[in-house]
């Protein structure tokens, strides 16, 4: 067997955001992509930089922040797009531009409305143009998982001689079952003549569950790109989830031809990331990253797990990124301490301000919560990366009234444009109460889509981290809070929501144009 390298292309960025509701900032994009580049992922599709003045500043952000992996700019074989994506990506250590149209029958007719040849002729310009940006150029036939495989190989063909280096085979609407698609994969391969002068790579969506397994088949038949998202996000069900291929690629390399050069242990906290931003929870029983996945409650199992780890366990969970909780500061660190525990942890402040602001931070938890581990470490820096220097809004205090049989009442302080304002209400619970006495002084007329809690650690002093996920004008942002103090965290979720509302970071869904 061969020891191919598996290239690793994340787009949780892209397709990833296409997630109804999981739509990201510029900051939380380059924070995602430094998470992918610390895990060592190849290729980071950073977006859609047509799609949306905020998609091209967060491709170009990406493309500053991040020198490590190939970022990517999507464009469909249009000059425009193929333009703007190549402007965005100026200024990445390495580029690549992927651009797309679409090649099944039903697509060609009733999307685009032209004929075979002028999606061919159409193809072949856009990588050519794309080829003048940079020389790392992607090309994918859209729903090829339902396109002839005759006019698929002429369409190949024609774009490898124009100088794509990657051809990517998309499942587009996830119809396809594994050992169909490991074929289309190995007849494609087979029969492009010019097969062997680009990397062929699958990018499979989750409709039928089948995301993962297609992509597998298809690493069994030649291809060595697999496209991917963290926690398998991605339009309608998602897409094959990064640590599913990664895991399997590596815990059966009995059976896999290749590797991938990942460093896997930074799976688990770039997933709660992800998680985190988006507002997505992680299933309990998701393979690799859910809270179960390594958990054993059965005696048979758990005696079976003492006497010997394999007896139950095809991996080792610390492989993986799971740690044992550790508790790695207290109340009497110091800032030296404090600085060097969140270096190990990749995390820089861009000023000695902003380590201030997380050490105060810190401080005020450590008073609170005994141990200190890094998920709370972590969750620090969100939150003062979270408090951007002008906000508009800004929780001063919360105060709720919370008793068996009465109506819970909250009474909140806001700093308003500088001006310090005080409201209640009653609401049915103590978040909602909290939610409505900002309400009453904000008036935000949006609508609270979601609204959910996560503890960072276990025990009962963990923080809670609270996403707020609001809707205004079909512009969706999430919140984020963390506090010892639910109903605390949650206030804070809401206010960080409505700052980004309010600075009109948020933007539109993603959605892809007509060609
Ligand atoms: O699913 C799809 O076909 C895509 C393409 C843009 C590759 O996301
Ligand atoms: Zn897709």
């Amino acid at each position: 067997m061969s020891d191919d390298k598996l290239i690793i292309f994340d787009t949780t960025l892209r397709d990833g955001e296409q997630s109804p509701g999981a739509s990201m900032t510029r900051d939380e994009k380059v924070r995602i992509a430094r998470a992918l580049e610390r895990m060592r992922v190849d290729v980071i599709e950073a977006g859609f930089p047509i799609a949306s003045e905020g998609d091209f500043e967060a491709v170009q952000a990406v493309a500053s922040a991040v020198s490590d992996s190939t970022i990517c700019g999507l464009a469909r074989a249009l000059d425009k797009d193929i333009d703007r994506a190549g402007e965005a990506l100026k200024p990445a250590a390495s580029s690549r531009i992927h651009t797309f149209i679409a090649t099944s029958p039903i697509h060609m007719k009733m999307k685009l409305r032209m004929e075979p040849d002028q999606v061919i002729e159409q193809a072949v310009h856009a990588v050519r143009r794309a080829r003048g940006f940079t020389d790392n150029v992607e090309f994918s036939p859209e729903d090829a998982g339902r396109s002839e495989i005759d006019f698929l190989c002429r369409v190949i063909e024609a774009v490898i001689d124009a100088g794509a280096t990657t051809v990517n085979i998309p499942d587009t609407v996830g119809y396809n079952l594994p050992h169909q698609f490991g074929e289309l994969i190995r007849i494609l391969i087979e029969r492009v003549p010019n097969s062997d002068k680009a990397v062929f790579s699958v990018h499979c969506h989750n409709d039928l569950g089948l995301a993962v397994g297609n992509s597998l088949s298809a690493v069994l038949n030649g291809a060595r790109q697999v496209e991917c998202t963290i926690n398998g996000l991605g339009e309608r069900a998602g897409n094959a989830a990064l640590e599913e291929v990664v895991m399997t690629v590596q815990t059966r390399q009995d059976i896999f031809p290749c590797r991938t050069g990942l460093d896997t242990t930074q799976i688990v906290p770039c997933s709660r990331l992800v998680s985190g931003i988006t507002g997505f929870a992680v299933q309990p029983n998701k393979a690799i990253v859910g809270v179960n996945a390594f958990a054993h409650e059965s005696g048979i199992h758990q005696d079976g797990v003492l006497k010997s780890r394999e007896t139950y366990e095809i991996m080792r969970a610390q492989d993986v990124g799971w740690s044992a909780n550790r508790i790695v500061l207290g109340k009497h660190s110091g800032r030296n301490a404090f600085r060097t525990r969140m270096k190990d942890l990749d995390i820089e402040f861009e000023s000695e301000e902003d380590l201030n602001k997380a050490f105060s931070r810190f401080k005020a938890l450590a008073d609170k919560k005994h141990e200190i581990f890094d998920e709370d470490l972590q969750s620090l820096v969100t939150e003062s990366g979270l408090e951007a220097g002008n906000d508009w809004l800004k929780l001063v205090a919360l105060k709720v009234c919370s008793e068996t049989g009465e109506v819970p009442e909250a009474t909140v302080s806001l700093w308003i444009d500088g001006d310090e304002q005080l409201s209640s209400a009653a609401g049915s619970g103590p978040v909602d109460a909290s939610f409505k006495a900002i309400e009453t002084l904000v008036n935000s007329h949006t609508e609270l889509q979601l609204y959910s809690v996560n503890n960072i650690t276990s025990g009962t002093d963990s923080q809670g981290e609270v996403t707020v996920r609001l809707q205004r004008d079909g512009h969706i942002v999430n919140g984020q809070g963390a506090d010892t103090d639910i109903v605390i965290a949650s206030a804070k979720a809401y206010v960080n929501a409505l700052n980004k509302i309010i600075r009109r970071e948020e933007r539109a869904h993603p959605q892809l144009g007509d060609v």
